[in-house]
């Protein structure tokens, strides 16, 4: 979060404080985990963006058609129709773990890297890149002020941390690659890692994390926007119709995330986790759109926005589709609430298929 949007966002932060304080003193019925804990990017921001000063129209999900499916039918910064990701893994209602505490530190369009190209991402009031850090030095703060109280450390340590990030860098490096001559994937990647342990380490397990929920980046090569950029450049068209490069990218980082966290557990004392490998499960809904569980048979483009595959963007004017169930891309780079319902639900049930080491159910019940 921007730093001139500071003030207003940690006053509504320490409002939620106020809730985890309540939390602290027990509450009545007693959830899995205390609170959770939200970090990332556009798929789990649930309306941070809308108070920060320096972040545009373009990085705002503030127009009329989001939101559309939600109880109030109207925008609340969330980019989707509906519930995102976070809500439905987490929240209170349609959610899996069921929480009513926590605080979502998440903002569309921040990233890992500071030097992943200049297309998706918004800028801080000094030019710097949005990234996952700034998000938690919000956290920081909350957390320094929270363990005043010494019953803190064991809340947080047995409390979820829920990560989603890494698909702005992959879209942006995808999007505007280095020269072929000073190109390197595998070290671009790498980077990418290493950067994301930092976070884990730093960030999150120094002050007391223990229990991590992450979601890899997904086949990114498949949102829209970027199956756009494939059909105009066919050269580069993968077996799914989309974008063969973005999803190379997709498809190498997930066994280098799943390395690094397990890399991080045997380092960590009292670390656990659950990887939810969201290539895999792009893969199946493709090769298994419609179950009894499920109906996602509009693969290809997205609900809310205008020409080709929708991938116009999504705002009051565009085009929005009816089936909104059906769809699994609400607009050039979001999913609807029904194809992230699919990811929360195997997040938290999956045994071994997509999800590794253990699920997000046999996260939250462990003894931390
Ligand atoms: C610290 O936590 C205890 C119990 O969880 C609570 O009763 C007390 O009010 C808290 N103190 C502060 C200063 O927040
Ligand atoms: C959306 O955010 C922009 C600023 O980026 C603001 O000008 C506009 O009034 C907001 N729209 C709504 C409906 O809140
Ligand atoms: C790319 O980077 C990796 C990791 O730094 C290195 O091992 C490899 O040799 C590099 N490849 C090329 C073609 O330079
Ligand atoms: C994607 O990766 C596969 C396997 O590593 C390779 O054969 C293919 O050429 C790559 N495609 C692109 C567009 O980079
Ligand atoms: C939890 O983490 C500890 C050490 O970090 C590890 O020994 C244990 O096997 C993990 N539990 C599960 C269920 O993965
Ligand atoms: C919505 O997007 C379309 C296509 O990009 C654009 O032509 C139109 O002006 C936009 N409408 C608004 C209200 O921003
Ligand atoms: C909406 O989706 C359902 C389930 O996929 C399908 O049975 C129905 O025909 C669709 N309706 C329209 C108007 O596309």
């Amino acid at each position: 979060m921007a730093s001139r949007g500071a003030g207003r966002a940690l006053a509504s932060l320490l409002a939620l404080s106020s809730v985890l304080a309540l939390a602290l003193q027990g509450a009545a019925a007693k959830p899995r985990v205390p609170a959770m804990f939200v970090f990332g990017d556009s798929l789990v921001d649930v309306g941070n963006n809308n108070h920060l000063a320096n972040c545009n129209a373009r990085c705002r999900a503030n127009y009329t058609r989001y939101g559309v499916d939600l109880p109030c039918h109207s925008p609340t910064g969330r980019f989707s129709n509906g519930y995102n990701l976070a809500d439905q893994l987490g929240g209170e209602s349609q959610s899996h773990v069921g929480l009513d505490t926590g605080i979502n530190f998440a903002s569309g369009g921040v990233g890992l890297l500071e030097r992943t190209g200049r297309s998706v991402v918004w800028y801080t009031h000094n030019g710097r890149r949005q990234l996952l850090p700034r998000c938690f030095d919000h956290f920081t703060r909350v957390i320094t002020w929270m363990l005043e109280n010494r019953t803190a450390a064991d809340f947080i340590a047995k409390s979820l941390f829920f990560i989603s990030v890494g698909s702005n860098d992959l879209f942006e490096y995808s999007d505007a690659p280095p020269a072929p001559d000073n190109r390197n994937d595998t070290e671009f990647l790498q980077d990418l890692v290493a950067s994301y342990a930092g976070y884990v380490k730093v960030h999150a397990y120094a002050v007391g994390a223990r229990k991590f929920s992450v979601v890899s980046p997904s086949l990114v090569g498949c949102c829209p926007s970027q199956r756009k950029i494939a059909h105009d450049d066919p050269k580069d068209v993968d077996k799914y119709g989309c974008l063969g490069t973005a999803n190379n990218l997709s498809r190498q980082l997930q066994p280098m995330v799943a390395s690094m966290l397990h890399d991080l557990s045997l380092e960590l004392p009292r670390m656990n986790y659950s990887l939810g490998d969201a290539v895999g499960m792009a893969k199946w809904v493709f090769q298994s759109p419609s179950t009894p569980a499920y109906d996602l048979t509009e693969l290809v483009t997205a609900c809310c926005g205008s020409g080709e595959f929708g991938a116009g963007g999504c705002n009051s004017t565009a085009l929005l589709c009816q089936n909104r169930s059906s769809y699994v891309f609400w607009g050039s780079y979001h999913p609807t609430e029904a194809a992230s319902a699919v990811t929360a639900k195997q997040l938290f049930v999956d045994t071994g298929l997509f999800v590794h080491p253990i699920n997000v159910q046999q996260l939250v019940t462990l003894q931390p």
